[in-house]
């Protein structure tokens, strides 16, 4: 009986990461721009804060590999960027927000 039972619990710790591991899959570039602070200082469509470039047409003239670095390390693509680096984000958060900013 005790063998079923851990059996059972197994079973339901499993199920529950199993979803907690879906959801987190789901990864929604818009909000992590909310989230992680970029609307603080970008604009992007009309919205957020104007202190720093609009973002609205940035991935008209910058590739992927660009955005990525500027989003991961900002101060290799400007050596005196004030920009926060947002290295902590998995690539898959970041990818999400390259795919915002090319909506
Ligand atoms: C504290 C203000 C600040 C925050 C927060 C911030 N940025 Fe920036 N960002 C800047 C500044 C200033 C620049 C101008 C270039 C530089 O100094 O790096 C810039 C430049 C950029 C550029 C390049 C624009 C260009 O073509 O030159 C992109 C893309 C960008 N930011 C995306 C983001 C994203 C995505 C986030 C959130 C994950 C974010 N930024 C958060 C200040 C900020």
């Amino acid at each position: 009986m005790k063998i079923l039972k851990t059996v059972f619990r197994a079973g339901m710790v499993i199920t529950v990461a199993a979803t907690l591991f879906s959801s987190g899959c789901s990864v929604d570039g818009a909000s992590l721009f909310q989230k992680e602070g970029c609307i603080n200082c970008h604009r992007f469509k009309g919205a957020g804060g104007s202190i720093c470039p609009d973002l609205t047409d940035v991935a008209k003239g910058r590739s992927d590999e660009w955005l990525r670095q500027q989003i991961k390390d900002p101060g290799v693509n400007y050596p005196n960027s004030t920009m926060p680096g947002f290295g902590h984000l998995s690539e898959k958060e970041i990818q999400a927000l390259i795919d915002y900013l090319k909506s």
